[in-house]
């Protein structure tokens, strides 16, 4: 029987368990710079297996948040080596989640204050985080432009520089984001692409941005380094497609050939229902699993969204090799150590998750603390 507490080896990355940190935005990053908090935050939580990173974006265009991190510029690349060198003495490994909000996001976070770009011009319906002046709040996304065709190289091109910069900042890998309604969610579903040139219309042309990205990553920094987070069917952002299933089993024989370190699949309305559906059935999570196999894809396989002890357990007993645990992680550094005794468990502050200083960041006690 395969335990949580088992070591495994996603691609060239060794992990000591298979519990991860999923990635979680905590909006701490002014001038889209980590800070020494960050250095703590992350060496706090060394003791997962993989930690993925808050969603760092690939250039200034990719932000649509207030104060999150980035992965562009050589001052950026300077503070992650930080996080990484201190998660690394503590033994842990740290992949950095790369990142295109695509329309999720706001004029005022554009380079210029321009608008933000998508693969239409849709608008998201959703809300987005602002601070001004030192206080937060809930805006909604603003009108998107849709991205012109002899655009999209620069944007293949700012993934292929991100993923070369996190590298040089000493992460042992990346993932890319894919999930969630974000800009390479957005070309995927009908809901958002009505385009008509090579990148929209049938299911090969919306998945074709994400795969180039995805080649372009692993041709960069190699496959064993390189994973993607996909969640085939949640609303998040006003992610809609009445057809997930032939969308992402397409994804996965695309994906199969490449030998990616770990693929990371959020199960149903992403912080919401497990079996959330879009279209009239069910997604087929072990069927999608079942094809990428089918066609010899040998990655990880990570698995995320409401898990607890118990049912983690059951998944990589089962199918799964890793799991992803997200609000565990906010306040719970030690998580591996108060599962394997089975709590207790801190509750995380609700006012303190997004922005603001060590409160609810770096303060939550481990075990014995
Ligand atoms: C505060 C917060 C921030 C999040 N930020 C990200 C993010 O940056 N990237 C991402 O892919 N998902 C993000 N998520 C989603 C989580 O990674 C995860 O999918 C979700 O919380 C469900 O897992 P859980 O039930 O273990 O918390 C975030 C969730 C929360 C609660």
């Amino acid at each position: 029987m395969t335990s949580l507490f088992d070591p495994v080896k996603a691609g060239d990355i060794q992990l000591a368990n298979r519990i991860a940190m999923a990635p979680l935005t905590r909006n701490r990053s002014p001038g889209a710079i980590p800070t020494a908090m960050a250095i703590e935050y992350y060496s706090q939580r060394a003791s997962a297996g993989l930690i993925v990173t808050e969603a760092t974006a690939i250039s200034h265009q990719g932000q649509g948040y207030a104060d999150v991190p980035g992965i562009w510029s050589p001052q950026q690349v300077v503070a992650w080596k930080k996080v990484t060198d201190a998660v690394h003495a503590k033994g842990g490994k740290i992949v950095i989640q790369l990142w295109h909000v695509g329309r999720v996001s706001h004029d005022s976070l554009q380079p210029g204050g321009k608008s933000p770009v998508a693969p239409s011009a849709i608008v998201a319906k959703t809300k987005t985080y602002l601070i001004n002046d030192g206080v937060g709040s809930f805006a909604e996304t603003s009108m998107p432009r849709a991205l012109e065709l002899a655009e999209l190289p620069g944007i293949v091109e700012d993934y292929r520089r991100a993923a070369r910069n996190a590298i040089d900042a000493g992460f042992d890998g990346v993932e890319v984001h894919s999930a969630n309604g974000y800009l390479l969610d957005q070309f995927l579903r009908s809901g958002s692409n009505h385009r008509t040139d090579a990148y929209g219309g049938s299911i090969e042309n919306r998945a074709r941005l994400m795969v180039e990205v995805v080649n372009a990553i692993v041709k960069e920094i190699g496959a064993g380094r390189t994973g993607i987070r996909l969640s085939p069917v949640t609303p998040a952002n006003g992610a809609s497609d009445p057809h997930p299933q032939p969308l992402f089993d397409y994804v996965m024989k695309q994906l199969a050939p490449l030998n990616l370190a770990f693929i990371h699949i959020i199960e149903g309305a992403t912080g919401g229902a497990r079996d959330y559906q879009q279209g009239d059935t069910p997604f087929d999570y072990a069927g999608l699993r079942n094809n990428y196999r089918a066609a010899g894809g040998k990655a990880l396989w990570m698995v995320n969204n409401g898990y607890d002890r118990a049912l983690a357990e059951k998944a990589v007993d089962a199918d799964a090799d890793i799991v992803a645990f997200g609000k565990l992680f906010i306040a719970n550094p030690d998580l591996p150590a108060r599962l394997k005794q089975h709590g207790p468990y801190n509750e995380p502050d609700k006012t303190t998750i997004y922005g603001g200083g060590a409160k609810g960041d770096t303060d939550y006690p481990a075990l014995g603390g």
